[in-house]
């Protein structure tokens, strides 16, 4: 009894500890924030109207560097009466990327001190430059650093774990190569499947997103940006970017409001809300506005409603193309003017100094206030604060001792295999035993860069002297695995034209089992636009000619966006969807096709099987009505969040705890899911709901919440879900969020029930 005594008092003594350490803990917060503010205030009174304009001004390392500007077979080496001038007469405030090809990361310390040495020694004021950087799936521009699955992958593992660990170790490693911001993630939805930045995303349903979303923010600003192993994430591109009529890159977004608020603008507010520090803006027109001269957008809604307290920075060139492009401005002079009025907080302007210029003169002339420029000041300098790169511009070189480790590519394998969807599996031929002879052939075969995709040691990741030698190609992989004596390996195509697919035929016919690996081209942004969506034709003739030899066919897709695959599909007995699963794809792949991990991927968006029918799984009734007015003209290659595994699940008791919610009600959904195989597995429970009437036209279904389980064979588990009135709403016609009362219906696998909203 006294035992117990002392017992409940210990524990309440480490609570109250535990309180009064959280507050302490918020307090020294609060105080080392209204310091900064005040440094930053004192700055401002001292700045002069040129230091001000290059706090705001961003240019690409190309400038400051010697030779011809983007020559990747250049050497790195900083021109240092460039560099002076940058720093001390136009004070720049921001440096980034490599304009050329991965570096190593004792170039990168190389070039970041001389950068932080003239800025924080040499200049007046002492502000440190902001170096950013495009690691996009990893630290894609440092050599020998860990590359992960691009985000539509991690996407399909349905675990945040994953985008948290790949920010984290992205984020270690980026700070490790001298960089404290990371232009990352991607947050635009991928609902356009012939946008060629489609891979960059985390699929096309706002809640998936918002969690992965959530999580690889986490990963790369922990709660303390200034630590050794953080750096400041950047939102891209806020907000629609990804959704453009032509399907091209930087074409026009036609979208109501409302809409934009619904989908799109969901996982940029939940990650500012969770503290992320810059935004990067959409290069393209929404409903015929450029965002980036978009007051609503950029200062109504991002800075006034989302309270943002970082900055936004433009995208490459965009205020330029105001001008050029967009034609909303006579001249670049005027498209600064309406930029910076919009909210626009730094240019990447990035490779001549005439923003700088502009910007000075409307400074001067009062065609933007000084409230409005010292706003987006304070809003830069804070997050230079908030890096500690005012106490430490450049961190330690030797810090970072487990800069791509092994233990760091082992997560990134782990996050391949969770994320590869097995999509058919014709009479379980899959997973195949090691001791029947394959024939390895197709693009994907043998080469790294259809599974690293873009944004791998250059732009656009297609050069292959960059690959790194230790990383397997499945190739290489499965022979590592099976032996060399059951694979023969013909190459079949390139990317888009028939190399020897005769001969591939030939050797199909005396093996058990062919592997045909096709492989989109590595591509992003406009480089990456495309005229059809169906797979190349090279790679669809590829297996149409090996299905003439009689044998199986499993089929691997190593690819930007879902290829049209219609055509060869039939032929085929399994599909294996890879996405772009990085460095460790190839070992990943492996261990699926041959069973020693059992698949639990699932499509992070709808695998359209038409062109003409590119349609989300959360569409509204009316487009499953066909032509015969029945409702199946819905009907996709493969439907979201959909994947097969080695072993089989069941579910069962679906059950709510209340028929009726009002405001203030938890509704608990819980439903039993069995593993009826013969194998462990994993399995994504995934909770859907239906408004069935609303005064917008309701979608047939939305993700609500989802759960990866693990499940031994016969084991069941109760998997439970808390949702209240607020998760089922959606945006009136007047861009407010509300839930209409009326009946509700939730869906879990083939499972369903309904409840009603007061
Ligand atoms: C891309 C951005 C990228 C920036 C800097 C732009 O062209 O759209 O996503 O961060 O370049 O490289």
């Amino acid at each position: 009894m006294i035992k117990n005594k002392i017992m409940i008092l210990f524990v309440c003594g480490i609570i109250v500890g535990m309180c009064s350490c959280a507050k302490k803990n918020e307090t020294t917060k609060i105080s080392s924030e209204a310091k900064s503010e005040a440094k930053i205030d004192s700055l401002l009174s001292v700045m002069t109207v040129e230091e001000k304009a290059g706090e705001m001004t961003q240019l690409t390392l190309d400038v400051i560097c010697q030779g011809k500007p983007f020559d990747n077979n250049k050497e790195m080496v900083i021109d240092k009466v460039k560099l002076d001038s940058i720093l001390l007469y136009y004070h720049v405030g921001s440096i980034l990327n490599t304009g050329t090809y991965t570096l190593s990361r004792e170039k990168w310390f190389e070039l970041i001190n001389q950068v932080q040495e003239v800025a924080t020694k040499k200049s007046r004021l002492k502000i440190p430059v902001l170096y950013g950087v495009d690691a996009i799936h990893g630290a894609t521009y440092t050599k020998g650093s860990t590359l992960f699955p691009q985000e539509l992958a991690v996407a399909a593992t349905w675990d945040p774990y994953f985008a948290e660990q790949a920010g984290s170790i992205t984020a270690y490693e980026v700070r490790g190569s001298g960089i404290p911001w990371n232009f990352s993630p991607v947050l635009d939805l991928g609902r356009q499947p012939l946008w060629s930045r489609f891979f960059e995303t985390f699929g096309e349903d706002p809640y998936l997103a918002t969690q992965m979303g959530n999580a690889i923010v986490k990963g790369y600003q922990g709660d303390d940006m200034s630590s050794p192993d953080k750096v400041a994430a950047c939102l891209k591109h806020y907000m629609g970017y990804s959704f453009a009529t032509s399907g091209k890159d930087r074409t026009p977004v036609l979208m109501p409001e409302r809409v934009l608020r619904e989908y799109y603008l969901v996982p940029f507010a939940n990650a500012v809300e969770n503290g992320a520090m810059t935004v990067m803006v959409n290069s393209t027109e929404i409903n015929g506005t450029p965002v980036h001269a978009d007051y609503h957008i950029l200062t109504e809604i991002l800075k006034g409603e989302l309270k943002f307290q970082g900055f936004a920075v433009t995208d490459w060139e965009d205020i330029i193309m105001l001008n050029s492009i967009h034609k909303v401005a006579p001249t670049y002079k005027d498209a600064v003017a309406v930029a910076i009025n919009a909210g626009i907080d730094m240019s990447m302007v990035p490779s001549d100094l005439k923003f700088h210029k502009y910007l000075v003169e409307l400074i001067n002339e009062k065609r933007i206030p000084m409230s409005r420029i010292d706003d987006a000041v304070r809003r830069i300098l804070r997050v230079k604060m908030k890096l500690g790169l005012f106490e430490k511009p450049v961190s330690d070189f030797n810090y970072y001792t487990k800069f791509g480790s092994k233990e760091s590519a082992d997560i990134s394998y782990r996050a391949a295999l969770e994320g590869i969807t097995v999509l058919k599996n014709e009479k379980n031929i899959l997973p195949l035993a090691k001791e029947r002879k394959v024939l390895l052939t197709g693009v994907a075969a043998n080469l790294l860069n259809p599974l690293n995709g873009a944004w791998t040691h250059t732009w656009q990741g297609v050069e292959t002297k960059y690959n790194p030698t230790d990383k397997k190609t499945i190739l290489q992989a499965v022979t590592d695995k099976v032996g060399e004596k059951n694979v023969l390996y013909v190459e079949g195509t390139d990317y888009d034209k028939d190399v020897n697919t005769a001969k591939a035929l030939a050797t199909a016919k005396g093996v058990d089992i062919i592997i045909a690996c096709l492989g989109e081209q590595p591509a992003t942004e406009k480089v990456g636009d495309i005229e059809d969506l169906e797979m190349e034709e090279a790679q669809l003739n590829l297996v149409k000619e090996l299905s003439k030899a009689g044998k199986p066919i499993v089929l691997i897709l190593a690819e930007n966006r879902p290829r049209l695959i219609r055509k060869i599909e039939p032929l085929v007995d399994a599909v294996i969807l890879a996405y772009l699963p990085g460095n460790e794809g190839g070992r990943a792949l492996a261990e699926i096709v041959y069973g020693d991990f059992n698949p639990c991927g699932k499509l992070p968006f709808t695998y359209p099987k038409y062109s003409g029918s590119l349609v989300t799984y959360d569409h509204k009734l009316s487009e499953e009505r066909d032509t015969k007015f029945q409702m199946n003209a819905f009907s996709p290659q493969y439907p979201f969040g959909f994947g097969l595994s080695y072993t089989s699940f069941s579910y069962a008791d679906l059950k709510i705890n209340k028929t009726e919610i009002g405001d203030a009600d938890t509704l608990e959904v819980t439903v039993n899911v069995t593993n009826t195989g013969a194998r462990a597995g994993k399995e994504v429970v995934q909770l859907y709901s239906r408004d069935d009437y609303a005064t917008i036209t309701p979608s047939v279904r939305r993700l609500k919440r989802f759960s990866k389980i693990e499940l031994q064979p016969s084991e069941t588990k109760k998997v439970s879900f808390k949702i209240t009135k607020s998760d089922l709403g959606f945006v009136g016609n007047d861009n407010k969020w509300i839930t209409e009362p009326g009946s509700f219906t939730l869906m879990v696998e083939n499972l369903s029930t309904t409840f009603n909203c007061k």
